[in-house]
């Protein structure tokens, strides 16, 4: 059998390696608090699962969606107009995601043609990356480096590969360095869009998890933002949704239509009752954000606060669901830190090196346990005097 040549980038990954060394653990009948893999594991609403379980019974519901459901298209309208002030047309400038997964894993393939320029941030949600490389494009890493507060600085940019870039992606609140962006870097990012003729795509899968007060918008609140690019947004985080496969992209009419085309011929849309889900989800009592939001941010003030006691050096991350730790100077990987910190601790991380070039050197780690959790993470850390 012959493959193709584009499987050979996806050869065994860091995360398979985890899950073997955590397989291998718990066989040893040792614990294991998995701060790895990002999967929230706060549950929806019950409003939510019971509008999902009322359309799960309606056998008129088993049906190909094919498209959108309008009433679903005008509630994702309503709900960006309420929480973002931003005015979107139901019918040319939304399209649903099976999970933003979905969209960032496609989209490429409706913009660039294989050699095309992409620019990703560095470190990346790893999707951020692949997406581009399965359409066969060149990746441009924008470095996000921690003397810039983890900003993508749109000034080193080479001239030449602005001019000749078609596709850009940045994400705050970001996965994996926790960083949030000033509203000048998003001026500047339009204003660069429009001045090298760039599509921007805009990842907000964090704009509710803003932590201590702070306050997160839309990348579409912006003028001319439309003009240059789209958001994508998702259930998953916000509203507990993750299994159910809920996103969006969002904003200008032409980039939304090319990716509602390409999806057209590669899916048949949105089970319907999981659109039932998401217009109850965006359009119902909207207390659910905040008491995520609030779960959140007492998990990371567990972890973060004992972690700092312990003597490990860190940030307290401003918003998502993930605190970007520097590894201790006496490890030149991050990979040999995560497989000592496991078997010293039973903690396991994500090694920064998953996340691209200039991951190296941290750790994520996701704040996906209970308090509780988190407390014997720490106790753990301390326990095992890693950082005395
Ligand atoms: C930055 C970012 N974007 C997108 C996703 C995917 O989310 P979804 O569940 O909507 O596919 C994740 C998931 O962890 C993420 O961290």
């Amino acid at each position: 059998m012959e493959f193709a040549k584009r499987m050979e980038q996806f050869g065994e990954g860091v995360f398979s390696r985890l899950a073997e060394m955590r397989k291998e653990r718990v066989a040893a009948g040792k614990n294991v608090i998995d701060l790895s893999i990002g999967a929230p594991n706060i549950p929806p609403a019950k409003r939510i699962m019971e509008a999902m379980a009322k359309a799960v019974m309606d056998p008129a519901n088993y049906v190909y969606a094919i498209s959108d459901r309008k009433a679903m298209l005008d509630a994702v309208a309503r709900w960006y107009q309420r929480r973002y002030n931003v005015t979107l047309d139901p019918d040319t400038e939304i399209c649903s995601l099976l999970g933003s997964q979905d969209g960032l894993a496609h989209i490429a393939l409706s913009i660039l043609d294989p050699g095309d320029i992409m620019m990703v941030p560095d470190p990346c949600y790893p999707i951020f990356a692949d997406g581009p490389r399965i359409a066969g494009a060149e990746l441009y890493y924008m470095p996000q480096k921690k003397e810039h507060d983890y900003v993508i600085q749109l000034g080193d940019i080479p001239e030449e590969v602005a001019r000749k870039a078609k596709f850009m992606l940045v994400s705050y609140p970001n996965n994996p360095t926790a960083a949030m962006a000033p509203i000048e870097f998003y001026k500047e990012l339009v204003a660069f869009a429009k001045k090298y003729d760039i599509i921007v795509l805009h990842d907000n899968a964090y704009s509710e998890l803003v932590f201590d007060g702070r306050e997160w918008g839309s990348f579409l609140e912006l003028p001319g933002a439309k003009e240059v690019g789209v958001e994508f947004n998702s259930l998953s985080k916000t509203y507990g949704l993750a299994g159910a496969r809920i996103g969006y992209c969002l904003g200008n009419s032409k980039v939304v239509g090319m990716l509602k085309t390409l999806k057209s011929n590669m899916d048949y849309g949105m089970f319907l009752p999981i659109q039932a889900a998401a217009i109850e989800a965006i359009s119902g009592d909207q207390s659910i954000v905040a008491e995520t939001r609030a779960a959140y941010e007492r998990r990371r003030d567990v972890l973060c606060d004992g972690l700092i006691e312990a003597g490990w050096q860190m940030d307290k991350p401003p918003g998502t669901m993930f605190v970007w730790a520097p590894i201790p100077a006496s490890y030149e990987y991050s990979e040999a830190f995560v497989k000592d910190l496991l078997d010293k601790t039973g903690v396991l991380v994500t090694p920064g090196s998953a996340f691209g070039p200039s991951g190296e050197g941290y750790v994520r780690m996701a704040l996906v346990q209970s308090e509780e959790d988190m407390q014997r993470a720490v106790d753990e850390v301390k326990k095992s005097g890693i950082f005395a």
